[in-house]
């Protein structure tokens, strides 16, 4: 099965049954073949550059109730916040001085947050921080909106696809929501010319190897910048609170076959693998993840995002996860990059 991880390194694409095979695979030979060549193929094109993103979960209110998610709506349980336009500025000036030049603001679906009151603050960060990015990653919203953030200032917009077979998105989602509407969401934001992130959790609920196949195609297709993505984690107050969780192996294994479908592509090692495993994030960089993305929002609302259970970073200071995370970086054998960290 090497030829096939060397095929995939020199052509950047597979067979679907080629693809079938190596996520299905339990040969650590071949496992470990997909991370040496995962690691030449991000040093080729980054080096050993590891880029920092200032994460400030800004709302855990949402109007969505995705089964797998721990602040759907229906939660009940779930402690409801919002961050204030002076909690989010006193965010990014912390993060500033911590050397952050990216800040993601991310929430549940939360109409509080109007165009204008994103416009207004996204263009007092732009102006307070010119050489910083500006990423949003606060759902589905119209053509209009996105136009007007991205006019605002906006760069960058994180939504993931979740999963690419509608099948498989009718059961993990309530029959409100629709792939085709976020498939479109995804295409507006292209062509507005954000840079644009996608991705989606590994071994949800009810995922097959040929759903997995599925999701790569969609990415082929949508040609993102960056390429989220993390084990499904149950959160107990969920529909899924009973079901497994992702593996570690499976989705290191993904995480090398994206990098070497994407050379360029940004890909962080997510708060979800170092979730399921104490050394995950570790392990993500050492197979082509050159991104991580250290938790700025204030230590008080931290526990109330609760997206999935035994979440890690909600006790720490933004300062103290960032010093984590840098030490993290270099003892895998990486280099903490003081760069905005744009898609190549
Ligand atoms: N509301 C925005 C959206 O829908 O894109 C951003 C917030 S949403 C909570 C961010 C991501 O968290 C989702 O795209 C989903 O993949 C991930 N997520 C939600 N529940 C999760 C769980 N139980 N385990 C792992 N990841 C989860
Ligand atoms: Fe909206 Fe999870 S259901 S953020």
């Amino acid at each position: 099965m090497t030829e096939i991880v060397e095929k995939l390194y020199r052509t950047g694409n597979i067979d679907d049954s080629e693809i079938k095979s190596l996520v299905e695979t339990d040969d650590k030979g071949v496992s470990n073949f997909i991370v040496k060549y995962a690691d030449e193929t991000r040093q080729k094109y980054y080096g050993k550059k590891v880029f920092l993103r200032g994460l400030i979960e800004i709302s855990s209110y949402c109007k969505n109730d995705c089964f797998y998610c721990g602040i759907r709506r229906s939660n009940k349980n779930a402690e409801r916040y919002r961050l204030s336009r002076e909690e989010i500025l006193s965010c990014c000036e912390n993060g500033y001085e911590l050397g952050f030049r990216t800040f993601v603001m991310q929430g549940g679906e939360d109409s509080y947050f109007t165009d204008d009151f994103m416009c207004s603050l996204i263009s007092e960060i732009k102006s307070k921080y010119p050489d910083c990015a500006v990423t949003l990653s606060l759902g589905e919203r119209s053509y209009e909106s996105y136009r007007r953030m991205k006019e605002a200032g906006a760069d960058r917009y994180l939504l993931r696809h979740e999963t690419a077979s509608d099948e498989l998105y009718r059961k993990l989602h309530p029959k409100e929501m629709s792939l085709a509407n976020r498939k479109q969401c995804l295409f507006s934001l292209r062509e507005l010319g954000y840079q644009v992130g996608s991705g989606f959790m590994v071994g949800v609920p009810f995922q097959t190897t040929e759903n997995i196949v599925e999701d790569l195609r969609f990415l082929q297709e949508l040609q993102p910048h960056m390429i989220g993505i993390g084990p499904f984690v149950p959160h107990h107050e969920t529909p899924f609170s009973d079901k497994k969780g992702g593996t570690l192996e499976l989705t290191l294994r993904i995480l090398g076959i994206l990098r070497l479908m994407f050379p360029k592509a940004l890909i962080p090692a997510t708060t979800a693998l170092g979730t399921v495993s104490s050394d995950g994030r570790e392990l993500g960089l050492k197979t082509g993840c050159n991104v991580v993305m250290p938790n700025l929002s204030p230590v008080g609302v931290r526990k109330k995002y609760d997206l999935y259970d035994n979440k890690i970073c909600t006790d720490e200071e933004s300062a103290e996860c960032v010093e984590c995370l840098e030490k993290r970086i270099r003892s895998a054998g990486y280099e903490v990059s003081s760069e905005r960290g744009d898609a190549i």
